[in-house]
């Protein structure tokens, strides 16, 4: 097997964006972080070495890790972060994965801008399920804050009110203008008659996005990495932490064509942040030609993302069929919530919270995993609630309800190669918004979504079993339910937690807890040697 080898060094790197500068940290001073290349199978060792003054741990988000959870890299859940000075060794195997994933800092806020691709190709000599492009184009999608990030965290975990909103969207790192500030954007080259496999990636803080390019409409070939059936499509959605790959071909002569990035959140209309510039131009195109223009869905385009959720269907062919877990032994269903808690020292006397199933969960100071495979106890419970405590109306008026969360750092416990079916119930609780949902350690199937409240004895018989979409983060819709299932096939902790960082901080967040016990087929191997420390 072929080994790739990456040098990681966290560095600060003096940006100026927005005609204001700071210090970002960054992988070896690039923002976008440079992109890790691989081919499935492949064996990935990446070295990553400390140099700033911040804690830092690195996710490899979407990668199974297949027997490898030390390498995950989740803060506290898989491992202690990595001190200044310090380096450890991510050691991790592509198994039967291909496709375009995303790699991000996965402590504190630092992932704004610790970020950057995974383009995974397949084996060798092993074709596309689609016709082959001419050429592949990344682009990664991020927000950018004037500010430090760490200060907007702190000043909101202080205050007990939500954070600032970034001051712009940034395409491949290039922000929007501002007066007196002008930015040149993003430059997608291209030439008239060939195709091209736009990786598209969403690297955003806090923010689902919208993608369209004028004049242009693209056909979705994968996402999160698993092959879909194609369709075609004007506008791509798609939420933080999430993948999307799509043919498009240049069948214009000449132009330059913008490329809108836009947010997308359907109650809370709030956003001021400066939109991304971007364009897609044509070879031969002359100078100062002016862009052909397209509008941005509205931000609260609800339909827009159900229609592209709704056409997303695994491929499901002979080489590449979707095994969905056809029986369920772990039946859970999850409140996913936002609300507040009285908070004496905070500015309004409350404090914003998140929860699953009235658990708001608590970051540990010791990594999780580590304290269970050393069997250190103290650290967490696993006795995260399979149903909410009450069962109620989410999606109606909740006035009058208990909204009280409990703190604590609890798993939910399930046997090595369980299946395991999760209904994740959004509520209209303070501020319904969509929520992507993202899970570690595996991919799972999208099986069933809906709007209101989910209905066991309906809504199951309308399940896809067959070819549903396959992925490791789904948007919950604002007052819907979406129900995956996977099969528990990987020992370890695992998190799932919203991949909004704002929720995340609140506590929007949980773990599973995926071990037998029986030796090392259902167990985990031992920590490599330079797991860091707490
Ligand atoms: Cu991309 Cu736990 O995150």
């Amino acid at each position: 097997c072929t080994v790739r080898h990456y040098d990681f060094r966290v560095v600060l790197k003096n940006t100026t964006k927005l005609c204001s500068s700071k210090s970002i940290v960054t992988i070896n001073g690039k923002f976008p972080g440079p992109t890790l290349f691989a081919r499935e199978d492949d064996n990935v060792n990446v070295r990553v070495t400390n140099h700033v003054q911040y804690n830092i741990t690195i996710h490899w988000h979407g990668v199974r890790q297949l027997r490898t959870g030390w390498a995950d890299g989740p803060a506290y859940i898989t491992q202690c972060p990595i001190q200044p000075g310090q380096s450890y060794l991510y050691n991790f195997t592509l198994t039967g994965q291909r496709g375009t994933l995303l790699y991000h800092a996965h402590i504190s806020w630092l992932r704004a801008t610790l970020h950057g691709a995974i383009v995974i190709l397949p084996k060798k000599g092993v074709p596309y399920p689609f016709p082959k492009p001419d050429k592949e184009k990344i682009i990664v999608l991020g927000e950018w804050w004037k500010a430090d990030v760490e200060a907007v965290v702190n000043q909101a975990t202080q205050t007990g009110l939500p954070p600032n909103i970034s001051d712009s969207h940034a395409v491949n790192g290039h922000t929007g203008a501002v007066p007196g500030c002008p930015s040149p954007g993003y430059t997608l080259h291209v030439e008239s008659g060939k195709t091209y496999l736009i990786r598209l990636v969403n690297a955003a803080v806090n923010d689902e996005l919208f993608f369209r390019i004028a004049g242009h409409n693209v056909t979705v070939v994968e996402v999160d990495a698993s092959y879909t059936k194609p369709f075609t499509t004007d506008t791509i959605f798609v939420g933080p932490g999430q993948t999307t790959n799509a043919l498009l071909t240049a069948d214009k002569n000449v132009g330059k064509y913008l490329i809108a990035v836009s947010p997308f959140m359907d109650t809370v209309v709030a956003v001021d942040n400066v939109t991304a510039i971007a364009f897609l131009r044509y070879k031969g195109t002359v100078a100062f030609s002016p862009p052909f223009l397209t509008n941005t869905p509205a931000i609260n385009a609800t339909p827009v993302t159900t229609t592209f959720m709704d056409n997303l269907r695994s491929l499901n062919s002979k080489n590449y069929p979707a095994n969905v877990p056809l029986t369920v032994d772990h039946s859970l269903l999850f409140s996913i919530g936002v609300g507040i808690n009285p908070c004496a020292t905070c500015t309004n006397g409350s404090r914003a919270v998140a929860a699953i199933n009235n658990v708001s969960f608590v970051m540990p100071t010791t990594a999780v995993l580590q304290a269970h495979y050393y069997g250190i106890s103290g650290v967490f419970t696993d006795d995260f609630p399979a149903t909410p405590p009450i069962l109620f109306n989410y999606t109606g008026n909740n006035t009058g309800i208990n909204l009280q969360t409990n703190n604590g750092t609890r798993l939910y416990r399930v046997a090595f190669n369980s299946t395991v079916q999760v209904v994740l119930q959004g509520t209209t609780i303070i501020a319904p918004e969509s929520h992507p949902i993202h899970l570690h350690g595996f991919n799972f199937f999208v099986v069933g979504k809906g709007l209101g409240n989910f209905d066991p004895k309906n809504d199951t018989k309308k399940f896809n079993l067959v070819d549903p979409v396959e992925r490791n983060t789904i948007s919950v819709p604002t007052s819907g339910w979406a129900a995956i299932r996977f099969r528990a096939d990987n020992p370890g902790v695992w998190f799932l937690h919203c991949h909004l960082e704002v929720h995340t901080t609140w506590g929007l967040k949980m773990a599973f807890l995926v071990d037998n016990g029986k030796g090392p087929n259902e167990s985990l191997p031992p920590p490599p040697s330079d797991l860091p420390q707490c």
